[in-house]
């Protein structure tokens, strides 16, 4: 107590006094002063080292186009689909930034790209909902993108049948945000991951580009009516498009989902592991020839192949429309339930289609592109595999087929 009274007097009686009407001023405020003044001088002299440094004002190699690069813009470059097309595009030194909102990608696929790829102006992550109409026009007047992949979508043909305002929003509503954006900023290719769901439930198999599309599922029709807004959009535009029309696609190296009625893989968990439902085949009772869903199932990589392609062969002013497949037939308990992994049966999907498979002829022809891996059951196999060495998906060891 003594001692703090004691201080306190001190310092009352350093403080400045007034002599004639002069203050003077007192030690510790000079000193104060002083100190101040020092660190506006090193501030100064930092502003000025930087503004003398090389990479001071020089824009993000991003921000800016440059000769012999292609610049993509990945969207839902952290999902299933997107994230092999972004390590695809890299490995082909294509300059990459992914947009991703996460909400069913994963960010430990980021990750890998990233480990893979470190070095600067290879590739940036941003975190953003294409929802949001703002982020996306600050993303697009803050890069310069060459192209634009979109992949970024929800996809469940049973979820789009209990909400399907959520799919017209997350599909349709957020296309045309893409679109405007592209438009605004003179992006002038546009690679748009669509489906074969756009064609509904046709009476004649093998579907062909000419197939009438009657989607009869949100999931298809949200779609279908992006693809209305690009062409009709495109009538007045020299921007080059290409429509993938994909079927259900696999992959090695990959987690299991019980979608379209079938297995289908997918690499990475969200978030919340909420796809980790283990093998499923979504109903046996369809007119088929083994009860289950046919489907042309294709490997990711071969559909990422079919991507660049489309990219590399884009021509302003044109669209190209293709059916991605392999033009091969398969039911779920005909193939892919053998060996080492076991399906377990559900329900059928509401919303689902008994038999869909594409003729691959145009895209083969144009692009010359043609599905390289067509052994499900291999391909299965190498994706228990990966399963069994990631229970948790990328929560375990990083790693990615390539
Ligand atoms: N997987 C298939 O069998 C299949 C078949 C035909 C077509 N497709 C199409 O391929 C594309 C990719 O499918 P996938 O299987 O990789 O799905 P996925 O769910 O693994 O990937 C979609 C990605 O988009 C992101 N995303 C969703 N909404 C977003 C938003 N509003 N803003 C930003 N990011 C958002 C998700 O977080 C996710 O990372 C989709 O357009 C899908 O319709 C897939």
């Amino acid at each position: 107590m003594l001692s703090f009274n004691r201080i306190r007097a001190q310092q009352r009686s350093n403080r400045s006094m007034s002599l004639g009407g002069m203050d003077y001023a007192d030690p510790k405020k000079n000193n104060f002063c002083g100190k101040i003044l020092m660190v506006s001088t090193l501030t100064a002299l930092c502003i000025l080292m930087l503004k003398h440094s090389p990479t001071f004002n020089t824009p993000s190699q991003f921000s800016s186009h440059e000769p012999g690069v292609t610049h993509v813009l990945v969207t839902g470059g952290a999902g299933y689909i997107g994230s092999h097309a972004a390590l695809r595009l890299l490995k082909d030194f294509y300059r990459v930034t992914i947009v991703d909102n996460l909400s069913r990608g994963n960010l430990g696929a980021i990750h890998v790209l990233q480990q893979l790829f470190p070095e600067p102006g290879r590739l940036q992550f941003i975190y953003a909902d294409l929802g949001d109409a703002k982020s996306v026009r600050k993303i697009f007047s803050e890069n310069a993108f060459d192209a634009v992949m979109h992949f970024a979508a929800v996809a469940y043909v049973g979820e789009s049948t209990m909400d399907p305002l959520k799919y017209y929003h997350n599909i349709t509503s957020n296309t045309l945000v893409v679109l405007e954006a592209m438009a605004a900023h003179e992006v002038k290719t546009l690679i748009y991951s669509s489906t074969c769901a756009t064609y509904g439930e046709p009476d004649q198999m093998p579907i062909t580009e000419e197939t009438p599309q009657v989607p009869i599922n949100p999931y298809g029709k949200a779609k279908k009516m992006a693809e209305d807004m690009i062409l009709d959009f495109h009538k007045n535009s020299d921007m080059a498009v290409m429509i993938l029309r994909e079927g259900s696609v696999k992959l090695p190296g990959l987690n299991y989902v019980n979608m379209g009625g079938y297995l289908v893989l997918v690499s990475m968990l969200p978030a919340d592991n909420s796809r980790s439902q283990g093998q499923c085949v979504r109903g046996t009772d369809y007119k088929t020839s083994d009860g289950t869903c046919i489907r042309d199932y294709i490997d990711v990589t071969d559909l990422v192949d079919a991507h660049v392609k489309a990219l590399e062969k884009a021509k302003p002013g044109h669209v190209g429309i293709y059916n991605v497949g392999t033009g091969k037939v398969r039911g779920s308990l005909q193939e892919g339930d053998g060996g080492s992994h076991k399906s377990r049966i559900s329900s059928p999907q509401p919303g689902d289609y008994a038999e869909v498979y594409s003729d691959p002829s145009k895209i083969k022809n144009e692009l010359n592109w043609t599905a390289r891996h067509t052994n499900l059951e291999e391909s299965l196999q190498v994706a228990w595999r990966w399963q069994k060495a990631h229970q948790n998906g990328y929560d375990t060891p990083l790693m990615m087929s390539a």
